[in-house]
């Protein structure tokens, strides 16, 4: 049953029509074993609305050709639709210039281009790169084969057991041989929002450049490079109601003209002989081959309709969800929230005593409720804690109160079968 306090917080939310945008989701009337689907696996990847899928049919409909490459009609506004979704992205994240902004296959492909732009050239034997316990693999792997590659040395920012970094610890870890920062904006394994404006400035008093992963905080909270002054941050859009592969990488135009290209192909030169190739300015200059076009225009669809609900209306809805499934959780006996941070995104991730979370997930697959189990692609931090694997309910603004209950009655189930 619904706690009514709670039901009463939520409807405050004075423009949140939660009917109106839950009807934007058609997946979200799917059913499994015969139950109402509760989605509830949004950090791994986000459902899509109707506007962004009708905005892909459009395209593919009525504007489809290669772009960058011809006078022709249609090419002419392929191009275009691109370069509009690009400055979509741009006024989203607040960049100061659009050819800052550059179109990647994923938050992934955008950090290995920066490994390989960026760190196989400014990075060499001795430097070392810092890193926190919350990073993602995809925030590690890329800086070991460098650190393997050039005989660099990772350092690593420890957390405490709420799950937040220890920022002094951070500070004490710059030296002279420092010579990059790889940060996560918002932990996808446990919810933490770290303090990246403060780490940012220590690190640019040091001339320390620094890259955020932002791939589970710009779906919550609002982002804005002019304000953050990171140099390079990153996203995906299919955890932000678009389209898999595609994402973005911003950077500094000063740090992206300085930066050798990751790929070599079309597109991305300014002139091509045997002897000699010249590139093209930024943002081309990493966008070789034909890009994934509809995607791209896709991702801007899908800013513009988080836009269109606000940030700022998405994080309130979102922490409302969040307290309340956290306060439901804690109580059930047996139950252990995993990451407590005093400033989290609506992720729980959770133990059952004597349950292992891949039970946990069949089970509560069984009454239609999506989880994601496993180490979440972040195994130092199940290290830290010393457990295998986690159950992870994640949550987005089309989520609402009722789900947060279905949950709580799936893992009484769960409790009830196993033990
Ligand atoms: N990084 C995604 C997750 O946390 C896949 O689930």
């Amino acid at each position: 049953m619904a706690n009514n306090n709670a039901i009463a917080v939520l409807e405050t939310g004075a423009h949140f029509d939660m009917e109106r945008i839950r009807a934007d989701f058609p997946i979200l009337n799917t059913k499994v074993e015969g139950k109402p689907l509760v989605y509830l696996d949004n950090a791994a990847s986000s459902q899509m609305p109707q506007q962004v899928i009708d905005r892909l049919v459009y395209y593919q409909t009525a504007q489809h050709a290669n772009i960058n490459r011809a006078v022709h009609y249609l090419s002419e506004v392929a191009t275009d639709e691109y370069e509009k979704a690009r400055q979509k992205i741009q006024r989203f994240v607040n960049a100061r210039e659009q050819r800052e902004i550059i179109f990647t296959s994923g938050t992934t492909d955008s950090i290995n281009l920066v490994m390989h732009g960026y760190g196989r050239q400014f990075i060499q034997a001795g430097d070392e790169i810092i890193l926190t316990t919350l990073e993602h693999h995809s925030n590690i792997v890329p800086w070991q084969m460098l650190a393997k590659e050039k005989g660099a040395v990772i350092r690593v920012v420890p957390i405490n057991d709420a799950g937040e970094l220890d920022i002094e610890s951070y500070e004490k870890l710059f030296n002279d041989r420092t010579k990059f920062v790889g940060l996560i904006h918002v932990s996808n394994a446990l919810g933490t929002i770290n303090p990246i404006k403060r780490m940012i400035d220590y690190a640019h008093q040091q001339d320390v450049p620094v890259l955020v992963d932002g791939a589970q905080a710009a779906p919550h909270i609002a982002v804005d490079m002019q304000a953050l002054d990171c140099d390079f941050y990153v996203f995906s859009a299919h955890k932000l109601c678009g389209p898999t592969g595609i994402g973005m990488l911003y950077g500094k135009a000063s740090v992206l003209e300085a930066m050798q290209p990751f790929k070599g192909g079309g597109d991305m030169i300014a002139s091509v002989t045997f002897e000699e190739t010249t590139y093209a300015d930024i943002p081309h200059k990493f966008e070789a081959g034909t890009p994934p076009i509809a995607a791209a225009i896709g991702f801007g669809a899908a800013v513009d309709y988080l836009s269109s609900i606000g940030m700022e209306q998405i994080y309130a809805h979102e922490s409302k969800l969040l307290h309340y499934a956290t306060e439901r959780i804690s109580a059930i006996k047996g139950a252990k929230i995993l990451g407590t941070a005093a400033q989290k995104t609506a992720v729980i991730s959770f133990i059952l005593d004597g349950i292992h979370p891949h039970d946990i997930g069949t089970i509560l697959n069984q009454d239609g409720i999506a989880v994601r189990t496993g180490h979440h692609c972040a195994q130092p931090i199940m290290q830290r804690f010393n457990v295998p694997a986690t159950s992870r309910a994640s949550f987005a603004f089309y989520n609402d109160i009722s789900e947060v209950d279905a949950l709580i009655a799936g893992i009484r189930n769960v409790q009830n079968i196993f033990l």
